[in-house]
């Protein structure tokens, strides 16, 4: 337990790293949540309308869709630098990841409109949906210090607000204090009082006691916060993986099992193979 508070404690060293602070206002945040639910309504209308035609492989869709999908990388581009040294500037990845993702929606959208989204590829539009949803939601609604940790990389209980930082240290402070009275030789890490310590000084006993209650409690709050965090990060993770995953298997069955996706149709787009089509 104690151990574990000391780790924490060294941990709100890293919480306060300058390199995260991703440098996107709130209000710039809420406006892209505005347009990119715009390009949805705007999406659905144009597809169910069937404005563009039923044609998402006509050779400026796919060149749309191509371009798209490369801007959506960015994220994964984002992640890996923020994981290695190679960008001296991960605010400056975290908004070109974010930016990027947006107008790589748009494009993508634009080659969905003219399919079908209750298909196997309309799938991977629902998860990059959930994705873009799901980072602008941490950014908007959530604190601030969520989205630095969801922007980052520690998973661990990092998560707290300054005044529950600030609260701990002066608790750490206070029992310290009592300690120099209660027992000067003890660790204030490593002790806990005992029925010596209370029957020489009941009302320090008390005190410290209390003041230890008061330090898990704050200490549990915070590992849950950081879990529940922690999860929302996995899922995210997940999905995005799911997606890459998706556009890899799409692409590939487009360019070369081109004959299986048309099946009786002709194939209208660009392709390098027919495979898994009729002889
Ligand atoms: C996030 C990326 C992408 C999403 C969400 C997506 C989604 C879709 C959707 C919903 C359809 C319509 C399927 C149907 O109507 O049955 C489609 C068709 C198609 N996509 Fe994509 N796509 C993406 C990226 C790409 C890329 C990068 C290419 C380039 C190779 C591509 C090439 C095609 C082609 C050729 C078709 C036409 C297939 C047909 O007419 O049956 N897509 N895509």
């Amino acid at each position: 337990m104690a151990s574990t508070r000391r780790m924490e404690l060294e941990h709100m060293s890293h919480y306060d790293r300058p390199d995260i602070p991703p440098r996107i206002s709130h209000r710039h945040l809420s406006q892209g949540l505005a347009v990119i639910t715009l390009v949805l309504v705007l999406t659905v209308t144009l597809q169910v309308n069937d404005f563009l035609g039923k044609r998402p492989g006509l050779p400026w869709l796919q060149l749309v869709a191509m371009i798209g999908s490369l801007l959506l990388m960015t994220p994964l581009l984002f992640s890996l630098t923020k994981r290695s040294s190679l960008s001296a500037s991960p605010p400056f990845w975290f908004a070109a990841h974010v930016l990027a993702s947006m107008a790589g929606f748009v494009f993508v959208s634009l080659h969905v409109a003219a399919g079908r989204l209750l298909s196997m590829p309309g799938i991977l539009y629902v998860l990059l949906l959930f994705l873009i949803y799901q980072g602008i939601v941490a950014r908007v609604f959530l604190s601030r210090q969520f989205s630095r940790q969801f922007g980052s990389r520690e998973a661990s209980f990092t998560l707290t607000t300054t005044t529950t930082r600030h609260e701990l240290a002066g608790i750490i402070a206070a029992k310290t204090h009592l300690l120099k009275s209660l027992d000067p030789q003890a660790d204030e890490a490593l002790f806990s009082p005992n029925l010596k310590h209370a029957a020489a000084h009941p009302l320090l006993t008390l005190n410290y006691a209390r003041l230890a209650a008061r330090e898990s409690r704050l200490v549990g709050a915070r590992r849950r916060a950081g879990r529940a965090l922690s999860l929302w990060r996995r899922l995210h993770i997940l999905v995005a993986l799911l997606f890459v995953f998706g556009i890899v298997v799409h692409v590939l069955t487009v360019i070369f099992f081109a004959g299986y996706v048309a099946g009786d149709d002709a194939i209208y787009w660009w392709h390098l193979a027919t495979w898994g089509g009729h002889t």
